[in-house]
C-alpha cells in the first residue's frame, strides 16, 4: 500500500458495511492513521491491482513482543470477486507477517458474513467462541 492508494481506500472503507463494528462508531481508519500505518516496518498492508486499478486491499497489524497479528480489513471490488484475489492477498499478508515475526494471526468478521467466514475456513483459521465487540474512544 502506498500513500497514493489511501484516498481511495478511505472512500471505500467508510462505505463498506462489513467494516462497521457498532452503530455508535461509524467510520473507518482515518487518512492520518493509514499514512502513519504504511510507514510501519512490522505491519503488512497490501493492495491488489489490475493494471493501474486497485481491486482490493488487506490491512494487518503485528504486536512484535507477542508475535500476535490481527487481520484488520480485507476488501475486493465487487466486479473482481470470486477470482481468488482475497485468497491471494491473505496468503501474501500471512507470509509477510510471518517474515516479520508473527506466530499467530486472528481476525473477526460479522456472524452473517458468510463469504468471509468461508474464506477464513479455507485459510485454516479455527472458529473461536462468539464475543461482542466492545469499544470506546479514549
Ligand atoms: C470477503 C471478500 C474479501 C472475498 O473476496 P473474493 O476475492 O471474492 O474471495 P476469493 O475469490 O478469494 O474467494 C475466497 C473464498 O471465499 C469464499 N467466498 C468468497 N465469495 C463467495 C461467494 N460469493 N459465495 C460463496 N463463497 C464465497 C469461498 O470459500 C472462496 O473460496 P473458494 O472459491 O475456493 O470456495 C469480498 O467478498 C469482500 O470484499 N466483501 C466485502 C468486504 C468484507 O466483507 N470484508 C471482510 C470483512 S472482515
Amino acid at each position: 500500500m502506498r500513500a497514493e492508494d489511501i484516498e481511495e481506500i478511505v472512500r471505500i472503507g467508510t462505505k463498506e458495511k462489513y467494516f462497521q463494528v457498532s452503530s455508535s462508531l461509524d467510520g473507518f481508519w482515518s487518512r492520518k492513521q493509514l499514512h502513519n500505518w504504511i510507514k510501519s516496518n512490522d505491519d503488512v498492508l497490501l493492495v491488489a491491482e489490475d493494471g493501474d486499478r486497485m481491486v482490493g486491499f488487506a490491512i494487518s497489524s503485528l504486536h512484535k513482543p507477542t508475535g500476535k497479528a490481527t487481520f484488520e480489513n480485507l476488501w475486493v471490488d465487487p466486479s473482481s470477486r470470486n477470482r481468488n484475489i482475497a485468497t491471494k492477498l491473505s496468503l501474501h499478508l500471512i507470509k509477510g507477517l510471518k517474515a516479520n515475526g508473527a506466530t499467530y494471526i486472528c481476525g473477526m468478521t460479522k456472524t452473517n458474513n458468510k463469504n468471509m467466514l468461508r474464506l477464513f475456513d479455507k485459510l485454516g483459521f479455527d472458529k473461536g467462541y462468539e464475543y461482542n465487540w466492545m469499544g470506546k474512544l479514549i
